[in-house]
């Protein structure tokens, strides 16, 4: 960390004290001093998460309502309403920062804030529910058990929760396409044609390759980040291979292939052109997931107006209360 010179004698000694907190391993807290660039950085780096959970309620809540039987209907309701659940604890984290959900909200609904680049792609069949379980919250399953340890510790402490509920979102998932692909022909084809078009999206969830990934540096020196880009999307793609020979559907590479020497998987190199199009709005859904969350957002407004009007009527009550006899 650079120490710069306009830096008074005190700051000085705060500054040593979070690095001394960072370099054991322990966690940084609301009250605790921080560098600016850190604070940013979470606050950043938990938006973009919460707003991920919120936006990726849309693809799968999009097959609520043509669910092919009342248990099928019931698993994804919770679902859906888990990942409300997510973003509900990561908004309430990123606060601690001194953010206010409304201003990260606004900041979502005009495109100032990112999200996965995952949930701009349209979910077109029943499969497509079970491929997001096992593939979509299976990668984030990678990316999020290392931020169980993440340095900070209100972001550390909700994603041990979240995580919890990610790998029964996993299972549910595999749990889906493993009766679909012992059904008919039509439904084995159905999963299939899904695993093809959710395969390299999912890889991408890991973000840009090492090479290509400016910032990773210094969110692994800050302990916010635990393993590169590359070696999560490694662990991903280990992991799904044999969860893909057991449901008998084959991942979309020719070049996957087991590399004894690395005891890993060798694969074929995403479309980071692709990549990079759907970061920037282009996705095949982007304008709608965008347009839907607004829409939500302003057809929600008098239930916040009516939430504040009884909170400051209760206030003022308490304080009337207060008032000596
Ligand atoms: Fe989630
Ligand atoms: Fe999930």
């Amino acid at each position: 960390m650079t120490v710069t010179e306009d830096r008074t004698g005190p700051e000085l000694d705060l500054e040593a004290g979070f690095d001394r907190t960072i370099g054991a391993d322990q966690r940084v807290e609301p009250r605790d001093w921080m560098p600016e660039a850190y604070r940013k950085t979470l606050i950043r780096q938990i938006a973009q998460h919460a707003h991920s959970e919120i936006i990726g309620m849309q693809p799968e809540g999009n097959w609520i309502l043509r669910a092919p039987s009342l248990r099928r209907k019931a698993i994804l309701l919770a679902k859906v309403q888990d990942e409300a659940g997510h973003g509900m604890y990561l908004y309430a984290a990123a606060e601690t920062l001194g953010v206010d959900r409304e201003e990260l909200t606004e900041k979502l609904i005009s495109s100032k804030q990112k999200y996965s680049s995952i949930f701009n792609y349209p979910t077109l069949s029943y499969a497509d529910i079970g491929v997001i379980g096992w593939l979509v919250d299976g990668a984030a399953i990678c990316n999020q058990v290392p931020l169980c340890r993440c340095s900070y510790g209100p972001y550390a402490r909700a994603m041990v929760r979240i995580c919890k509920e990610e790998s029964f979102h996993q299972r549910q998932g595999f749990e889906l396409l493993l009766a679909m692909v012992n059904g008919t022909d039509a439904q084995k084809a159905m999963v299939q044609e899904s695993v093809d078009r959710w395969w390299w999206p999912s890889l991408m969830m890991f973000g840009p390759p090492d090479d290509d990934s400016p910032n990773s540096a210094q969110s692994m020196a800050w302990g916010i980040k635990r393993h590169t880009n590359d070696e999560l999307r490694q662990r991903f793609v280990d992991m799904s291979v044999p969860q893909a020979a057991a449901l008998g559907v084959t991942l979309p590479d020719p070049e996957l292939v087991w590399n004894e020497d690395r005891k890993s998987h060798d694969y074929g190199e995403p479309d980071w052109a692709e990549f990079k199009a759907v970061i920037a709005g282009s996705g095949p859904a982007n304008a709608q997931r965008v347009a839907h969350r607004r829409r939500a957002h302003e057809n929600g407004a008098w239930v916040r107006e009516a939430a504040q009007a009884y909170a400051d009527k209760q206030a003022a009550r308490a304080r009337e209360q207060e008032v000596p006899a």
